[in-house]
């Protein structure tokens, strides 16, 4: 596949096949991501990739305890509050997923099972988890975003789906009970991996970005 083509086809999906796929195929998609950029070089991001059973566990592990209501405690703060345009821009896709599957607004109950959904990582048979080591500087995040962004790209050209989920780090005990991840090492997210489910609306859906003329400056051109 093109480049610009991968780039055009990465989209977050929210609808998986459980066709599987195979750890060679995960391990090149990793070996690609790791050719991503880090300051220095350091490359602080490790890699725990859940499949199969394991990956059913933690699936449901995440469904029973948000059904639970229980907070979120992830390993990395995560933002709840967004201002001015960002929260236009936040409000706005949700507002147009839960469009996109016919959703109400009142409609508590299947608002409910969108967010169980989300913990189950709308059914991805494999699931991605990015760490750093403790105690980096927040330019470590930008290191794991590029691997982040360079491992879903990859996943595109092969024709693989992602969605990366912040919701699959809610409960960091849960996924360490599979996975082994120490403790020094922090979630920073999950990413849902699989083939997508194409015939669904769901899977159609693309979320709006601004005119390049809103957020660029050039100067001295
Ligand atoms: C750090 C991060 C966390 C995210 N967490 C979730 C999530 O928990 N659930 C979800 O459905 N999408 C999640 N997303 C996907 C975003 O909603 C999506 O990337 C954004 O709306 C742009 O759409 P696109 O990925 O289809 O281009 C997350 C994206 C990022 C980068």
């Amino acid at each position: 596949m093109e480049f610009t083509q991968a780039i055009a086809a990465r989209h977050s999906c929210r609808n998986f096949l459980d066709t599987p796929v195979d750890a060679a195929t995960i391990s090149a998609l990793v070996e690609m991501a790791q050719h991503s950029p880090s300051w220095g070089n350091t490359q602080p991001w490790r890699v725990w990739v859940a499949g199969g059973e394991v990956a059913v566990s933690i699936r449901q592990g995440l469904v029973a305890r948000a059904a639970a209501g229980a907070p979120p405690v992830p390993d990395m703060p995560m933002p709840t509050v967004f201002e001015g345009e960002m929260k236009a821009r936040y409000v706005e896709v949700g507002r147009s997923v839960f469009a996109v599957l016919g959703i109400e607004r009142q409609d508590e109950e299947r608002r409910n099972a969108h967010r169980t959904n989300n913990c189950n990582a709308f059914g991805a048979p494999v699931l991605v988890y990015i760490t750093l080591p403790d105690g980096l500087t927040p330019y470590a995040m930008l290191d794991a975003g590029a691997f982040l962004s360079t491992f879903c790209l990859a996943a595109a050209d092969r024709g693989l789906a992602t969605c990366i989920q912040a919701t699959l780090a809610h409960y960091p005990d849960i996924i360490r009970q599979h996975l082994p991840i120490p403790p020094q090492e922090r979630i920073v997210v999950g990413v849902a991996l699989g083939h997508a489910d194409s015939a669904c609306d769901i899977n159609r859906f693309r979320s709006a970005r601004e005119p390049v003329e809103k957020i660029l400056t050039l100067t001295g051109f």
